[in-house]
């Protein structure tokens, strides 16, 4: 009997995606049978239960893996000893001929480990360096240094189906030690990242006022983190359950969204405002067990905090001169989008294939 193997993916800018369907292509040309679902379209547990075995394909974020992936490990059904491999997927840099890996942290460890208390054996990992999506905080690679980013990954897909094939163990490797070291070092960063951080990132976006309220946005949220909102015209509003995949600011047909990096530094003095109690505690209380009382009573008020200043700030955008002002005072707007070469936003809302 054929082996079948159903690849799960997550991707925001499509290089998790196209990572996903190189692996099944070359499962496919060795004779087996390989399909590709994008996690945001299905949770089809029938599927899982028929699949020979699983992989799982999904973008680092803050060192670690994504809240999104990291809920559907939790849900997937018990794995009865099926075999399972995870690909994280860095973002890198090239500038001239200066390349730089990204960095996977504790994504692919903490993949497998749930995969393996769910009661697969995730024997193979792997970290594949993609062009760095992030440009919020960054501008896009050019093409030329993507394209030799996606020519030198290709060759590392390519050597990773066989162990795939063979089912054959590769967690030491030289890679993975060294996310799996880097990852312990900066735990705290990533767990500071998954609980707290990432919703500080979600409301720095708005649309400026090139928006034209076609509302693509909203309908190509993986996490339906986008609601528009307005009657006379429309805008973006985003919701904390936003991932940061970069999808919407980089499929924006008008160029319209930004992450606003002076707004950022307002919500930062009025979030450092709600870290009173904390700075309070750590000074005047010297007990060690109540400042860490205090330091989440800070973040507990940070998010409504967060919330509160976002929807003030999403009235204000309308405002033509506040708009401008926001607008002209962050790099995003001089910043190049990035998305994968190959991919089409309406890749992602594809109805998954079939297994034949
Ligand atoms: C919010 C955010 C956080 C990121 N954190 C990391 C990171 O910690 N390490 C890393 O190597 N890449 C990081 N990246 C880059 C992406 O993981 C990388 O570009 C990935 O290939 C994007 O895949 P996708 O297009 O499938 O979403 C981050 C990107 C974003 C948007
Ligand atoms: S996709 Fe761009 S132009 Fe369309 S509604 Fe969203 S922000 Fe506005
Ligand atoms: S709001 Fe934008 S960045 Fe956030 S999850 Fe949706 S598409 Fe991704």
């Amino acid at each position: 009997m054929k082996n079948s193997t159903d690849i799960f993916f997550m991707s925001g800018t499509g290089n998790s995606f196209s990572v996903a369907k190189d692996i099944a292509t070359g499962l496919e040309k060795n004779g087996n049978s390989a399909s590709v679902h994008n996690i945001e379209n299905l949770f089809d547990i029938k599927l899982i239960k028929q699949a020979n075995s699983i992989g799982v394909v999904f973008p680092t974020h803050g060192f670690t893996l994504p809240w999104m992936i990291f809920k559907f490990l939790i849900l997937l059904p018990r794995g009865r000893g099926r075999y399972a491999f995870t690909v994280c997927t860095r973002g890198s840099i090239r500038i001239g001929k200066f390349f730089m890996p990204g960095l996977g942290g504790s994504a692919n460890a903490i993949s497998a480990l749930i995969l393996f208390l769910k009661g697969y054996k995730p024997k193979a990992w792997k970290a594949i360096d993609m062009p760095s999506n992030w440009t919020v905080i960054h501008p896009s690679l050019t093409n030329k240094s993507c394209n030799w980013i996606y020519k030198r990954e290709k060759k590392k897909i390519d050597s990773f189906v066989p162990v795939i094939l063979q089912r054959k163990w590769s967690i030491i490797t030289l890679n993975n030690s060294y996310d799996f070291l880097l990852g312990a070092l900066l735990i705290k960063i990533s767990i500071i990242y998954f609980i707290f951080a990432r919703f500080f990132l979600t409301k720095m976006f708005f649309a400026n006022e090139k928006c034209n309220s076609c509302g693509l946005c909203e309908k190509q949220c993986p996490v339906g983190a986008i609601k528009m909102r307005g009657t006379k015209k429309p805008v973006p509003y985003w919701k904390l359950r936003c991932e940061s995949c970069m999808r919407c600011i980089s499929f924006c047909p008008q160029k319209a969204i930004e992450s606003g990096h002076s707004w950022a530094f307002v919500l930062y003095l009025a979030s450092a405002a709600y870290g009173l109690p904390y700075l309070f505690a750590k000074y005047i209380i010297p007990n060690d067990t109540h400042q860490w009382w205090f330091f989440w009573l800070s973040i507990e008020l940070t998010i409504p905090g967060l919330v509160i200043a976002y929807h003030l700030f999403h009235y204000l955008i309308r405002i033509k001169i506040f708009n401008k002002i926001f607008s002209f005072t962050t790099f995003t707007r001089i910043f190049k989008k990035y998305r994968h070469s190959e991919v089409k936003v309406t890749d992602f809302k594809k109805e998954p294939n079939t297994r034949e």
